[in-house]
């Protein structure tokens, strides 16, 4: 029988407590702790969420709940950086190098990747999961399903509130 990976295990628990929490709030809170603690390679894990601002203030990605180091970067707006490109555009951005990519906006001097994967809310964009490492490339097929796997649960938690 084929051993349960690390990151199978770690989907199951991911699922297990976005059924047991109630609020979406508790479960962004739980879930950046559990990533950054499993994940070795997670150095920087945070929720950036759609603000929808009162026109004609554009819409603005703002810094919900994060594990790891402060960022300067606490609001982001759509055509900014990593994040902004992946809300914009509704899809999944995986940087191998960061210091190669203009869009990037530094966090961190040690930051090396990062992976930015967008929330749906009932096929609307609600917000994003986003990831830094201090190592190059460190999102590899394996990472990009298991944060977009994070991403739907996520989403599928807040568009309970929504029904
Ligand atoms: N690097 C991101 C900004 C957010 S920090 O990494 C936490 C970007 O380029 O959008």
């Amino acid at each position: 029988m084929r051993k349960v990976s690390q990151v199978d295990q770690l989907k199951t628990e991911l699922a297990n407590l976005a059924s047991e929490t109630k609020s979406a709030q508790e479960l962004m809170s739980r879930m950046v702790k559990l990533l950054h603690a499993r994940m070795l390679k997670y150095n920087w894990v945070g929720f950036y969420m759609l603000e929808q601002g009162p026109p004609p203030q554009p819409p603005m990605l703002v810094l919900g709940s994060f594990e790891g180091a402060m960022t300067p970067h606490t609001r982001i707006a759509l055509n900014q950086g990593i994040c902004g490109a992946a809300a914009s555009s509704g899809k999944t951005v995986v940087v191998d190098d960061v210091s190669k990519d203009p869009r990037y906006l530094a966090c961190s001097q040690e930051t090396k990747s990062e992976i930015a994967v967008p929330i749906f809310v009932c096929g609307k964009l609600a917000g994003e999961l986003d990831i830094d490492s201090h190592f190059p490339a460190a999102f590899g097929v394996v990472d990009r399903e298991l944060v977009e796997y994070c991403a739907s649960l996520v989403g599928e938690h807040l568009a309970k509130n929504h029904r």
